[in-house]
Order: structure tokens, then sequence, then C-alpha cells
């Protein structure tokens, strides 16, 4: 299987403290990552530095197998689409227009974008009477959405997600948990995504990324961390999260998805 990212001992310092500490990681093609761990662990900082909006002090970032170089970023971007923390959205633009925007830019026809438009909001389950609307006049999981076409509107291979269901009341939530796996299965992209919510990281990726303090301490699926925690930090992690955990499914659950899951990965 083809490695989409390939990050070597990256370190990058704010105000001389590590936000990410000499991590590496690989990330293969066509699969989804879950980044998870307490705030302030660098997750959204990783993410950057995947689309090159980070630069690292120190390590390298290759992305198809060549480095990750500033000269390649016209060329690297348009691949990747990047729904921020917190969204994003531009409150002057309704929700078409903030869909819509790289697409203009790049002077596709009126028609084409029209189309694709459309075609995102059936994909996201998005309203069509919304598309006129402003952020401010949507929903929260209606702005989660358009954040989400945004992203997908030139059908970058890349889909890089910084919380996307964050702030949102626990229906809303959980319906658009149900809809983003179904995208993913539906898409075959390679997907990046930043969660706080263990049993959220489990049900949408083949594989889970928990960090600490910059640093990646196990990688694999929920079922590795339950039954071989690579260190203390891990059963604390995952002990903190049981209440999420439980009312999603049982354990005996978790252990057979992730067999099904080390064996893809
Ligand atoms: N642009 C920045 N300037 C200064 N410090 C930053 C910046 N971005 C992130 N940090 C710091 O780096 C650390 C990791 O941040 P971040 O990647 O946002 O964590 P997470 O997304 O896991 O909550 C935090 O201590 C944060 O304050
Ligand atoms: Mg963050």
């Amino acid at each position: 299987m083809h490695t989409l990212f390939e990050l070597r001992r990256i370190t990058k310092l704010y105000g001389g403290r590590p936000a990410l500490d000499g991590l590496s990681l690989s990330i293969t093609q066509g699969t989804t990552t879950a980044l998870i761990g307490p705030s302030g662990c660098g997750k959204s900082t990783l993410l950057r530095t995947l689309i090159g909006l980070v630069k690292p002090d120190t390590g390298e970032v290759l992305f198809d197998s060549e480095p990750l170089t500033p000269a390649r970023l016209p060329e690297t971007r348009p691949r990747m689409g990047y729904v921020i923390q917190q969204g994003g959205l531009f409150p002057h633009l309704t929700a078409r227009g903030n869909v819509a925007l790289m697409a203009e830019h790049l002077r596709w026809p009126r028609e084409r974008i029209a189309a694709r438009v459309d075609e995102l909001a059936a994909l996201t389950h998005f309203p069509l009477d919304g598309l006129e609307r402003y952020p401010r006049e949507l929903s929260g999981g209606q702005n989660q959405r358009v954040g989400l076409m945004r992203a997908l509107m030139l059908d970058p291979e890349v889909l890089l997600l910084d919380e996307p269901l964050g702030a949102l009341d626990p229906m809303v939530r959980s319906e658009l948990q149900e809809q983003l796996k179904e995208i993913f299965a539906s898409l075959h992209k390679t997907v990046v995504l930043v969660t706080h919510d263990l049993a959220e990281a489990a049900y949408l990726s083949d594989r889970i990324v928990l960090m600490r303090a910059g640093r990646l301490v196990q990688s694999g699926a929920l079922g590795d961390m339950l039954q071989r925690p690579a260190e203390p930090f891990v059963e604390r992690f995952v002990q903190a999260q049981r209440g999420h955990l439980e009312h999603l499914a049982t354990p005996a659950t978790w252990v057979a998805n992730s067999h099904a899951v080390v064996g893809r990965t």
C-alpha cells in the first residue's frame, strides 16, 4: 500500500516549547486516521504540518514520496481539503459562496460550480434552501456541513478535518458521525481527522493515533490500546473516556472490530 504522508522526527517549537516533539508517523493512502489526545498535545499543529501551513523546525515531511517544500505548495494545496477547528467559514459569504470560493478563484465555469455544489449538498445531506443563507443563519450542524462541502469542492485526494464534530449537540453529532462514516466509505480518500472523543475516533477511523505533549504515544486500533496499552498514560486516557465508550458498544465489539481493522492496515 502506498504511503501518502511520511513524517520523520518532526519538531516544532513555539516560544521554545515543543508543540511537536520528534514525532514520526506515516499515513497510508486511502485510510482514515484519527488523531486524539489531551488539549494542547499538538493535534492541530500536526494537521497544519501535513498541509504545509506549519514548517517544522527539524525533521522531514514527505507527501507522495517527495519532501513537502514551500515550492510544492501550489501543486499540493489543491490536493488537500482542510476544515479548520471552529469551521472557519467566511461570515460575509453565503453557504454557496463559501463552498464555491476556491472554484471561482480557479475560474471554473458557472454551470460546473453549480453542479458540483448540488452534488455536495446531496452527499452531505445539506438542505438546498440553506445554500443562499449566511453562516449565522444556519445551525451548528449545517455549518459543519458547509465546511465539509468547501473542503470537498475541488475533489481533493486528502481530507484533513480538525474536530469536525466539535461543539454539536449529541443528536446532531451522532447523525453527522454516521453520515461522515458513509462519506468516507464512498469517497475512498485519505482522511486525517482530529477528535477528542475516543469512541468517535474508533467509529470513524481505521487507525487511532494517540498523542501526548507533541509525541506519538500509541497508534493502532482501540482494541490494542485496551489490551496492550503502550504506557500507563494510555490506560488513564481510556479510563477517562470510559463513559463515552460504554454507550456505544460492548468491549467485545471493540475488540472484534479492531481485529478487522488491524487486518486492513
Ligand atoms: N501559532 C501558535 N503560536 C504559539 N503557540 C502555538 C501556536 N499553535 C499552537 N501553539 C501551542 O502549541 C501547542 C499545541 O497546540 P495545538 O496543536 O493547537 O494542540 P491541540 O490541537 O492538540 O489542542 C499548545 O501548547 C499551543 O498553545
Ligand atoms: Mg486543536
